[in-house]
């Protein structure tokens, strides 16, 4: 599956992928691992992929892929033949439902590796990546973090998690592009000093179409880099687990094909302590960010459903937030586009706001980009992230 900007229900990224691995290493442990399945017969190791997603995947057979390559390295070593289902994916959890979960294939490489994503449902392998922005400039150009964008002219995708992280900072000079194409061309034309784009297709397109001539750092923080991984459907924790033990062995391979394809590497640059509150999926989530939250909250919810605000309630909406709507709507539902900025619910709607937004995530607006959640969620937790968006309110003065 593809981790493009726009496809990826949890990027959690946005931001969000350290959460449950804990959980999930306690789960790991309790599984022994057996070893009798690998004397399997001929029974393929199915992978899904998407067939038009270079860097990532393609039915080429010249140029297959990161994915695919590391499929076959690791259905070599599984001892088994490999077999695709390609599925053209345009929205990240609908895919791996229809496919994975619907038992089209057995594994799915490149999820966000999080429990978050999908789980329990879906289970993961090790990362073997890490995947996200990445900050493109000139060879040789210092770029440690925001500041050094100070001064400079920016490109950013509409709509994606840097053009929010840089909305409120003046002085950084935005250029917005349609797509990471775009973004390379601005650098290419001279209308930006830095591209801030999403970081495999900007090393693909450096590799392919560029000469290799700009440098890729890839970043870090909120809703910028994910943990790369292999999912499988919870009834596949055998398969999980052998492929776990072969990941180590793969390492280099896997590091070689990352070169090969253009995939940046590196030190990722660290970004956002200044705007992005950490995801609550995150591990540094500190209930400092909650309980400042839940202040603004009550100062704007005189009337109405101020009883909605509990601080739990509000801490877990957040997480759903910062790890499934976040990558559209903005991390903390910060958007500078405002069509989409949910802090705007109360001022468009007022009374009606709790009916809007429940229609709303349940049915989905389809024809519009917004996916509909009812099969993802449960209505407790659409109160949550009800709850979380009532703190973030804008002021009401109409
Ligand atoms: C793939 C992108 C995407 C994701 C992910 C997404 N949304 Fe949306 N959402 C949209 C778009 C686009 C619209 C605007 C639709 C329109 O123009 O009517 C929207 C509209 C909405 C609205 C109505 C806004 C209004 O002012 O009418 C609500 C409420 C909402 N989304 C909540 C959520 C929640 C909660 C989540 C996470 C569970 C979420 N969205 C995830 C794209 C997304």
């Amino acid at each position: 599956m593809r981790m493009r900007p726009n496809s990826l229900g949890s990027g959690k990224g946005r931001n969000r992928i350290v959460g449950g691995l804990l959980a999930w290493a306690a789960v790991a442990a309790t599984i022994a691992p057996t070893a009798t399945a690998r004397a399997d017969d001929a029974k393929p190791f199915r992978l899904c992929a998407d067939p038009t997603n270079l860097p990532f995947s393609s039915d080429s057979p010249s140029q297959p892929g990161f994915y695919v390559e590391i499929g076959r390295a690791l259905a070599q070593a599984l001892g088994e033949p490999i077999a695709y289902d390609w599925y053209k994916s345009y929205f990240g959890k609908r895919t791996v439902r229809v496919t994975l979960l619907g038992k089209q294939c057995d594994a799915m490489i490149g999820l966000p590796r999080s429990e978050d994503f999908m789980g329990p449902a879906v289970i993961f392998s090790n990362s073997f990546a890490k995947e996200g922005y990445a900050l493109v400039a000139a060879r040789g150009l210092a770029l440690g973090g925001v500041d050094d964008l100070k001064g400079r002219r920016v490109a950013v995708q509409y709509a994606s998690t840097p053009q929010n992280l840089l909305a409120t900072r003046d002085d950084i000079q935005k250029v917005t592009v349609l797509s990471p194409e775009e973004g390379m061309q601005a650098l290419d034309q001279g209308k930006a000093d830095v591209a801030f784009i999403w970081g495999p297709v900007a090393g693909w397109l450096n590799k392919t179409a560029y000469n290799d001539r700009y440098q890729i750092q890839l970043t870090e923080g909120e809703g910028l880099s994910w943990d790369a991984a292999i999912g499988f459907a919870k009834t596949s924790a055998e398969l999980r687990d052998r492929v776990d033990a072969i990941l180590p062995q793969l390492q280099g391979t896997i590091a070689g094909l990352a070169v090969k394809y253009g995939l940046p590497a590196g030190q990722p640059v660290r970004f956002g302590a200044a705007q992005a509150v950490p995801a609550g999926t995150t591990t540094g989530t500190g209930p400092g960010a909650s309980v400042v939250q839940v202040a603004n909250g009550v100062a704007t919810e005189a009337k109405g459903d101020a009883s909605a605000l509990n601080a739990a309630t509000v801490g877990a909406g957040k997480e759903i937030f910062n790890g499934t709507c976040a990558h559209c709507h903005g991390p903390d539902a910060i958007q500078s586009e405002r069509k989409i900025d949910l802090r705007l619910l109360r001022h468009r709607y007022g009374d009606d706001m709790r009916d809007t937004f429940w229609k709303t995530v349940h049915d989905g607006r389809p024809a519009k980009g917004m996916p509909a959640w009812s099969e993802v969620f449960t209505d407790e937790q659409f109160d949550s992230i009800y709850s979380f968006l009532l703190t973030v309110q804008a002021e009401s003065n109409d």
